[in-house]
């Protein structure tokens, strides 16, 4: 059955998210991409996939854009099967640690990557409700937001934020947990090549870890009661 998937941040021909779109439009699938800038790649596949392909300007640290680009969205398309929560940021102090670091730049992360994820959910929420199939939202976090596996000094704001993350996820679990129609996740997708450089040395590239996603999204959508932090491997990850 071909469904309706929203993506966010996708607008990285290189990153998961540009690729987390391809698969599906390659399955048939009707996709939302959201972008913050136009983005060449998405343009090349527009022409391809016509309307089954659809656009959306979305910035997801801001309240009003996400508001309205679930309006404009809504004029589109009647529902959504599928929400992936992809997009990040993180400060240009990640890869520094406590002393070093800006820790002002914390905040910024932590509104884009975990309060963004919740102001999309809350928008797109009435579409997802309208999926005749349970409507699935996977959170893409991290290993690095594991709390009690945390063994970095560094990565300050995005452990922080993919932590946060996780816990508007567990949240989420509770508010939706008599409520079949909706079923929530958060995942670590893999160590995955996502700038695009050969020299990187994780060992997957960005269209196979989507591929991989992308089957496993479908195991999991009816489960109501397994672990709701997950490995691209379907293993239990520790929060
Ligand atoms: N690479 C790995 O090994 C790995 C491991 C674990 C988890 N992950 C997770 O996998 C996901 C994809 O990784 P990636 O490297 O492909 O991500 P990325 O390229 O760093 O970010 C994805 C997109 O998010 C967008 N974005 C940034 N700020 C935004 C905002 N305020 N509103 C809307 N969109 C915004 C960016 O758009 P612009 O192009 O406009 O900046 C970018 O295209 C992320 O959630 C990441 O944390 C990756």
């Amino acid at each position: 059955m071909n469904q309706n998937v929203m993506v966010t941040g996708a607008g990285k021909a290189v990153g998961l998210g540009f690729n987390l779109v391809l698969r599906y439009l390659e399955s048939g699938d009707t996709v939302v991409a959201t972008i913050r800038k136009p983005c060449p790649e998405l343009e090349d596949l527009k022409k391809q996939y016509g309307e089954k392909l659809i656009i959306l300007t979305m910035d997801i640290g801001n309240t009003p854009s996400v508001e309205q680009a679930a309006a404009e969205l809504s004029e589109k398309l009647d529902h959504l099967d599928l929400l992936i929560n992809n997009a990040v940021t993180v400060s240009p102090d990640c890869d520094k640690g406590f002393f070093d670091a800006n820790l002002d730049y914390i905040a910024r992360t932590v509104d884009v990557a975990a309060v963004g994820p919740m102001r999309v959910i809350k928008a797109f929420y009435p579409l997802l409700k309208k999926s005749e199939i349970t409507g699935l939202i996977m959170n893409i976090s991290s290993e690095a937001g594991s709390i009690s596996k945390c063994y970095r000094t560094n990565m300050i704001d995005y452990g922080m934020a993919k932590a946060a993350l996780n816990m508007a996820t567990m949240n989420l679990v509770n508010t939706f947990k008599d409520d079949h129609s909706i079923n929530i996740f958060c995942i670590h997708p893999g160590w995955i090549r996502t700038d695009g450089r050969e020299d990187n040395p994780a060992p997957l590239s960005s269209y196979e870890a989507a591929g991989i996603l992308q089957e496993l999204f479908e195991k999991k959508r009816n489960d109501f009661i397994g672990h709701r932090f997950i490995t691209n491997e379907n293993e239990d990850y520790p929060f």
